[in-house]
């Protein structure tokens, strides 16, 4: 299966069983938003609930808030986002389509990556167990080749995105002889560049009304916060604060699903540091944050540091955690060193003191910040891309299964009684009820038994406990594991303690 047919499985999965949906779908949708259906919201919200958990329940230091979407309009311009929150647009004029001018680019890089790969995977077949692969990245003359190919766009690339040169831009598109991926044109208009804020008005009449945009990352609300969370809560520095919210961006490109959203959800944190220490700190909060990553077996070679060749106006220094994403890698979550760019910025434009008081050396300063930011709807569609596939079982059939770590499953447990009598329902109920106040469980009736472990499967329940006449003699049930499809006959005491030490947090980070 290509990836792009992958992709396409990935998408129509998350429809056909509940997880996601475009939005206002009956008037034939809206582009870039989409809405979370029943298994979906239970995946988002058990995602949010592992990154809260990781991030300000185990660290004494955080804390979390739950700042509005709508904010003063000068916290924009403090931010830079008013000057500098910009992508750079590019029309096809055949097409008509519109495209970022640096994604262009990163698909092009991206695409010689990928025949390294094949490169690399054509070596491994025909090596096998010899193959050595430093030495033949180092040595094969196509892939050095690629390599020195890669190196010299990305240089030409960086320095015109840091010089925020548009023209040097365009000549990297047109020297690559990059075509529009739907028309195969290579007729292009300038470049210019493009704010993503999306605007709103605030009061009743046109001439009170304020100009007013809806948030494009919740960040802000951390820092605008900062005095009033730090002397209520009376934290010392290093200290975080944490929050979850929507955020909107009028993204040039909207397309891969929820990889690039309108209308998306962040799950940042500021860390608030003594100026000077921020580069130790970077170090840590990448190791916590790839190490969370990792806690949900979603497989190392997954994951990608990428350090930002174009630093953002705040940053000092950032780089992204990339995932392997059916359609590559791609930025999953950034880490920034924010430096005191936006606290003294708020200072200047609110003329409020933004200062920290060090009551123990008596003075007060500017801390920096670092930051980590990783979307949900980016994790979703990690998780459980990663988590889709389509198995062959040793008799031949194949089933669909969705692995998700059974941490972040929209449900856990499946009950099923064998049969629709016999007093099995009755049980099963019984058993629905116990467990209904820990976990989030289902029952299901209908249809076969292997029916219904299949249907269970495609939904990524983790566990189905099967109640049969056996049951009624001995009060045991049978235990079935997605992943393995193993089947253990056990008592509920020991069905309880086992799904207890798979599901407690402890087990995961
Ligand atoms: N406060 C810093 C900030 O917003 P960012 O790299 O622009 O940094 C952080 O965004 C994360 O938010 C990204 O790593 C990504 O996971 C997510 N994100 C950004 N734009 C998105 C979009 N249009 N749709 C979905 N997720 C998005």
């Amino acid at each position: 299966m290509t990836s792009e047919e992958k992709f396409k499985k990935v998408i129509s999965h998350a429809k056909e069983y509940g997880f996601v949906f475009q939005s206002s779908e009956i008037y034939d949708g809206l582009s870039a938003v989409y809405d979370y259906g029943q298994n979906g919201t239970e995946l988002k919200n058990n995602i949010k609930n592992y990154w809260w958990k990781a991030i300000v329940q185990l660290n004494e230091n955080i804390v979390g808030l739950d700042s509005s979407i709508l904010m003063h309009p000068t916290v924009w311009k403090a931010s830079g986002h008013i000057d500098a929150f910009n992508d750079p647009l590019i029309d096809n004029k055949d097409s008509k389509k519109r495209y970022r001018a640096d994604i262009l680019i990163e698909d092009y890089i991206s695409k010689i990556e990928t025949k390294i790969q094949k490169e690399i995977f054509k070596a491994e077949k025909k090596f096998g167990n010899q193959f050595d692969r430093d030495q033949f990245l180092n040595t094969n003359s196509r892939v050095i080749q690629y390599q020195s190919k890669i190196k010299s766009i990305h240089s030409d690339f960086s320095k015109a995105l840091e010089n925020e040169d548009l023209i040097s831009l365009k000549k990297i598109i047109e020297d690559l002889e990059i075509a529009c991926p739907i028309s195969g044109s290579k007729n292009w208009t300038e470049i210019k560049q493009f704010n993503l804020m999306f605007g709103t008005k605030l009061g009743a009449s046109s001439e009170s009304a304020m100009d007013l945009y809806l948030r494009p990352e919740t960040a802000q609300g951390i820092f605008v916060n900062f005095l009033n969370v730090q002397k209520t809560s009376r934290l010392k520095i290093p200290f975080g604060i944490a929050q979850i919210g929507k955020a909107f961006r009028n993204e040039i490109v909207a397309r891969q699903f929820i990889f690039r959203m309108r209308e998306f959800e962040q799950m940042e944190m500021q860390f608030f540091i003594k100026p000077g220490t921020q580069k130790d700190w970077y170090n840590k909060w990448k190791e916590d944050r790839m190490k969370w990553h990792l806690s949900l077996g979603l497989g190392q070679e997954n994951y990608r540091f990428h350090d930002h060749e174009k630093l953002a106006h705040y940053a000092d220094a950032a780089c992204d955690i990339e995932f392997n994403f059916p359609f590559g890698f791609k930025e999953l979550e950034g880490i920034h060193s924010r430096t005191d760019f936006d606290l003294s910025n708020h200072e200047k434009f609110s003329s409020k003191k933004l200062k920290y008081f060090d009551s123990q050396k008596n003075e007060s300063f500017i801390p920096y910040v670092l930051e980590t930011s990783i979307g949900v709807d980016r994790m979703f569609l990690a998780v459980f891309s990663n988590s889709l596939c389509n198995e062959k079982l040793e008799n031949g059939s194949s089933r669909i299964v969705l692995k998700l770590p059974a941490i972040l499953a929209p449900c856990k447990v499946a009950i099923l009684p064998l049969l629709k009598k016999d007093g099995l329902p009755e049980i099963a109920k019984n058993l629905l009820e116990k467990l209904k106040t820990e976990y989030s469980v289902s029952y299901d009736e209908k249809d076969a038994i292997g029916r219904r472990y299949r249907r269970q499967d495609a939904l990524g329940t983790p566990y189905c406990i099967t109640i049969d006449h056996q049951s009624k003699e001995d009060s045991t049930y049978t235990l079935r594991e997605r992943d393995s499809m193993s089947q253990e006959r056990l008592s509920e005491d020991e069905i309880l303690k086992k799904i207890e030490s798979k599901l407690s947090i402890k087990s995961w980070m």
